[in-house]
């Protein structure tokens, strides 16, 4: 059956937990599957900017003897034409895509028409890869996933939503502190969902929380469009001024042995202070290095093969 990934939502706790347990051995056993994805393309379609995503879904294609093909939205007829149409046609050529795109209805609409798995690389909802990859990390750090308590520090955005869409299920506890929303991402059904569970609640006091987590996570407090958007500069400002007092930095993490996480890009100085990425607590680099290995099981997962 086809299966597309806009998110975890229909997937259970037990598919999610075994197919983390499968990324963890496909990273530790990559060279047996290196011509797996013979023959095989991936169209990745991207509407914003990345480095992570578009290099490790890359490199994952290639390691597994697959093929992909880079798409700027601006550089494809995806301007000028409809979505359904386009990625018609796309489907007819690649075995899979992997979207990065500004709107999640857009996402939704190339589900509605492409005959072939579409994997969301992040839109202004959910970035369920980033999240299921975070989770690989944190299994593999600390052992075990079910129980551990993360505490997620920032603006409430597409990732936090990915973190709360799986953790939930699993059984990490997850504590969001998260004083700015940035509005499309608000899912008021995944956030019932998961406080029903009694794996998430919202807190507002960082020092407090961090002392029993054993994680800690952040992320930009600006999304990337509107980074370097002089338009959003009053709003940057204001982000900046409100959050600064949650940035992780030595004095916010004293006397916490939690370990630090960033999905990337870092804005040293703002969400976190340089010192905490160096800092022996930060896995921010393994990370990073693991959207690879947990995407690699995705891919396999959606066309049948793990
Ligand atoms: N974390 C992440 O998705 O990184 P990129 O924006 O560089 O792809």
């Amino acid at each position: 059956m086809l299966r597309h990934l806009p998110h975890f939502k229909d997937w259970s706790a037990g598919e999610l937990l075994e197919l983390l347990e499968k990324a963890l051995y496909l990273k530790e056993h990559l060279a047996d599957y290196a011509g797996i994805l013979k023959g095989k393309t991936m169209a990745m379609i991207f509407q914003k900017t990345s480095t992570r995503t578009r290099l490790s879904f890359e490199a994952g294609m290639t390691r597994l003897g697959g093929h992909a093909v880079y798409m700027d939205w601006r550089a494809t007829n995806l301007v000028l034409a409809e979505i359904k149409d386009e990625i018609r046609y796309i489907a007819g050529n690649a075995d899979l895509v992997m979207a990065r795109l500004l709107h999640h209805k857009d996402l939704l609409e190339m589900i509605a028409y492409a005959t072939v798995p579409v994997i969301n690389g992040c839109d202004d909802r959910y970035h369920p890869c980033q999240a299921f990859c975070d989770l690989l990390t944190l299994r593999e750090k600390l052992g075990r996933l079910q129980g551990i308590k993360l505490v997620y520090v920032g603006v409430w955005n597409n990732v936090l939503n990915s973190l709360v869409d799986l953790c939930h299920k699993i059984g990490v506890y997850l504590v969001a502190i998260a004083p700015i929303v940035n509005e499309p991402s608000w899912d008021p059904e995944l956030l019932a969902a998961a406080e029903r569970s009694g794996f998430f609640r919202r807190a507002e006091d960082l020092r407090t929380e961090v002392r029993d987590a054993d994680a800690v996570y952040t992320d930009s407090w600006v999304d990337m469009e509107f980074f370097l958007d002089p338009a959003y500069e009053a709003e940057k400002k204001r982000r900046l001024e409100l959050m600064l007092p949650y940035q992780l930095n030595a004095a916010n993490l004293a006397g916490s042995r939690a370990l630090i996480m960033h999905d990337m890009p870092i804005h040293p100085g703002y969400e976190i202070d340089r010192a905490m990425i160096e800092d022996e607590r930060s896995i921010i680099f393994p990370q990073s290095w693991n959207r690879m290995h947990g995407q690699n099981a995705i891919i396999l997962r959606l066309l049948g093969l793990l």
